[in-house]
């Protein structure tokens, strides 16, 4: 009847493939409003099953609303459901032209080979044993006390910071951080002032709350403090100074000094996107714009980068003035983290075990910047320059002359190499369009030398 057709291998009770089967042909107008539904005896007998299942079905059509029926009378369809159907929305199978990667030059992506996974899956368990029946619960939009403390003993021995744990505010990484920053400060379209270049993720997460971006120049110091001059009405600054995202450099002093004088002068806040500065390889670790001014500096760190980006677990250190506003807003978001990776990476950082692994990872991706190095000189010779300091994990180069762009990226994706010239991170347009990005922390040396002369090749 009606075309009705039972699947009895189904896992969806039969009762359910009727209610389905006769709601169906009502939305779209195959059961017109007022026909009469057949005697629950008839269908019982034509699909071939209970009269019971045939009542149950219809029951749930009554207590939907989807038919009624009056005492004495037939079962008929309710009037007015019909709804038109929209045609199937299925986007068009996309062709790919590409080829499989050769050469990944991908920024900021750490080694996940070598992060020691069974560990953290031990860690992860014996702290999902001895997990606590409250924790089940709501924990509070600022993360598990135990773990912000872990992180202020952390940034103490690594960074010399100190911080208190009630100024820490654990949340699912940078990106996130940055959003909920964004969403307190930056009031009704609201200056930012933004290094330019900067990531173009988390500029991307400024724009889509609605922020008016005002660019500052950067250069191989990083920003160029002397043109904070514009956007004095700005709610803050973005600015990456421990290694400046992309071009790599380090702020220096007398422009962190400036910096902070202004934040003072306008009254508007820092935030320092602190995203890879573990990754040192030459010298000590650099000291957090934070250290020079707690008030004015929102600081904001993440494990991406230093154990893997699904952990999705970052922190914002946060001046008083804003601690009520921020639990305020994560309460009516998301609520807070889960606990149970909150409380592995607690016994990581307990244990040391995250020092350990930042200690030999320094000295990996150390060894693979020289690789870098040593590769660009044997196959592009003196050709090219590299920007900013020794760290992190992706490096800045310029190819005098040259010129990159969109249709370049495409054309190496095309020859099996993901590149990003550095314009794809720029705010203004046509200032560095002879730099590209490598990104090469995830690659062995090998795959860095082979991915350097496919590089070459397609560069010819
Ligand atoms: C400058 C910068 N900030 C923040 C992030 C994002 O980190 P998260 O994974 O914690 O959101 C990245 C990631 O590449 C980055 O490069």
């Amino acid at each position: 009847m009606w075309g009705i057709e039972l699947n009895r291998e189904s896992e969806l009770p039969i009762k359910r493939q009727i209610y389905q089967a006769i709601r169906d042909r009502i939305m779209c107008g195959q059961l017109k409003s007022g026909e009469t539904l057949p005697s629950t005896r008839e269908l019982a007998k034509n699909l071939n099953v209970s009269r019971n299942t045939v009542c149950e079905a219809y029951e749930m059509l009554l207590a939907e609303g989807y038919i009624s029926s009056r005492q004495g009378a037939p079962t008929r369809v309710t009037e007015g459901l019909f709804i038109e159907k929209l045609p199937d929305c299925v986007p068009p199978a996309k062709k790919s032209s590409l080829r499989p990667l050769r050469a990944d030059f991908r920024t900021g992506r750490p080694d996940l080979r070598l992060f020691p996974r069974f560990l953290w899956q031990q860690i992860l368990h014996q702290a999902g044993e001895e997990m606590t029946l409250e924790k089940y619960g709501y924990t509070g939009p600022q993360g598990l006390p135990e773990l912000r403390a872990e992180i202020a003993a952390w940034l103490f021995r690594s960074r010399g910071l100190t911080v208190h744990p009630q100024d820490i505010f654990i949340t699912a990484g940078a990106t996130h951080a940055l959003h909920l920053i964004a969403e307190l400060l930056c009031r009704q379209g609201q200056e930012i002032l933004m290094e330019d270049p900067c990531h173009s993720g988390m500029l991307q997460t400024f724009i889509n709350k609605g922020c008016a971006i005002v660019p500052v120049p950067v250069d191989s110091q990083g920003l160029q403090t002397e043109h904070l001059t514009e956007g004095k009405n700005a709610c803050a600054v973005y600015v990456t100074p421990s290694h400046q995202f992309p071009l790599g450099g380090i702020l220096p002093a007398s422009r962190r000094t400036e910096l902070i004088r202004f934040a003072r002068e306008n009254e508007l806040y820092i935030i320092e996107d602190d995203y890879d500065s573990e990754f040192r390889y030459g010298g000590e670790s650099i000291a957090p714009l934070l250290a020079m001014d707690s008030r004015h500096v929102i600081y904001v760190g993440t494990f991406s980068k230093v154990m893997f980006p699904a952990l999705r677990i970052g922190y914002a250190i946060l001046p008083p003035s804003l601690h009520k506003q921020w639990g305020d807003l994560r309460t009516h978001t998301d609520v807070q983290n889960p606990p149970f990776e909150q409380a592995a990476l607690t016994q990581f950082l307990r244990t040391r075990k995250l020092d350990r692994h930042i200690q030999k990872m320094r000295r990996v991706y150390g060894e693979r910047r020289r690789v870098l190095l040593e590769s660009l000189q044997d196959v592009f010779g003196s050709e090219w320059t590299a920007f900013g300091d020794a760290a992190g994990l992706h490096l800045a180069i310029e190819f005098p002359g040259r010129y990159f762009d969109a249709a370049f990226k495409k054309y190496c994706l095309q020859n099996g190499i993901y590149i990003t010239p550095l314009e794809h991170h720029c705010i203004k347009n046509n200032l560095h369009q002879s730099k590209l990005l490598v990104g090469y922390g995830h690659l062995e040396p090998d795959e860095i030398r082979s991915g350097i002369k496919l590089l070459h090749d397609v560069m010819k």
